[in-house]
């Protein structure tokens, strides 16, 4: 698959040897196991003029595989978009879990609800309309949040990416992940300010001894963070 992202011209092959593998994975492995209402969401995404900022389904199984083996109930997202990661988060969580969904665009969201209404998992979501930093804060006004949350997935708007982190570190007990979505090349001027906050976050995670992290080539790129302490 290969779509465009404003002027650069993007093949969402991650760091696979060509588009073929990448398209056999979602063919063999992702698709069949997709559930319809993910599929369905999928499709009203496509209809987006903004519709290459959803997760990759490749990144989303992997999300969900390690939602299920934390057996993580509480979560956070920043980024919601159409709601891709949000409705397969919600799918993956048990039937008493609750994920914390921020984000200051509510009509994308709409779009997806539909989706997430016929799966029946709308009462896991809190949808938070706000900036996501004033989110977190008044998230850590309330004691009882800190370290309460299991996981945490942030696709946001790349500056603030380290501000999420600060927030982000006293409120999840274990694991976050982020994509880290900016290509290397030909990086037009309206992208440079989110490739070098990036580039600036990823060393600064690269430094940090107090969390483990794992850099996978999933979809845009994916970075899992574990707090050590
Ligand atoms: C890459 S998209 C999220 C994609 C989504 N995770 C998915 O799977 O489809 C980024 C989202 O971040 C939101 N966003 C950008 N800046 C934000 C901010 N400061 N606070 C909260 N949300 C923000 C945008 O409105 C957009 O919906």
């Amino acid at each position: 698959m290969a779509y465009t992202h404003k002027h650069v011209k993007v093949k969402d092959t991650g760091l696979l040897k060509s588009e073929e593998l990448h398209n056999y994975i979602l063919e063999t492995s992702v698709y069949p196991r997709e559930a319809e209402p993910l599929k369905e969401l999928r499709e009203a995404t496509k209809n987006s003029p903004r519709s290459f900022m959803a997760a990759s389904p490749i990144a989303g199984q992997m999300i969900s595989f390690l939602l299920k083996k934390e057996n993580a109930k509480k979560t956070i997202e920043v980024g919601v978009f159409i709601g891709y990661s949000l409705l397969l988060t919600a799918l993956s969580i048990p039937d008493d879990g609750k994920i914390t969904a921020i984000d200051c665009d509510r009509e994308a969201y709409e779009i997806g609800l539909p989706s997430i209404q016929k799966a029946g998992v709308e009462d896991k979501i809190d949808f938070i309309l706000s900036d996501g930093r004033l989110a977190l804060d008044n998230l850590l006004l309330n004691a009882e949040n800190e370290g309460s949350f299991d996981f945490a997935f942030v696709d946001a708007d790349k500056p603030s990416y380290q501000n999420y982190h600060e927030r982000l570190m006293k409120l999840i007990k274990t694991l976050w992940a982020g994509t880290v979505a900016i290509p290397e090349s030909q990086v037009p001027d309206n992208m440079m300010k989110s490739r070098n906050a990036l580039i600036i976050f990823n060393k600064y995670l690269a430094d940090d001894h107090s969390i483990d992290i794992a850099q996978l080539p999933l979809g845009d790129g994916i970075t899992f963070c574990r707090r050590l302490y």
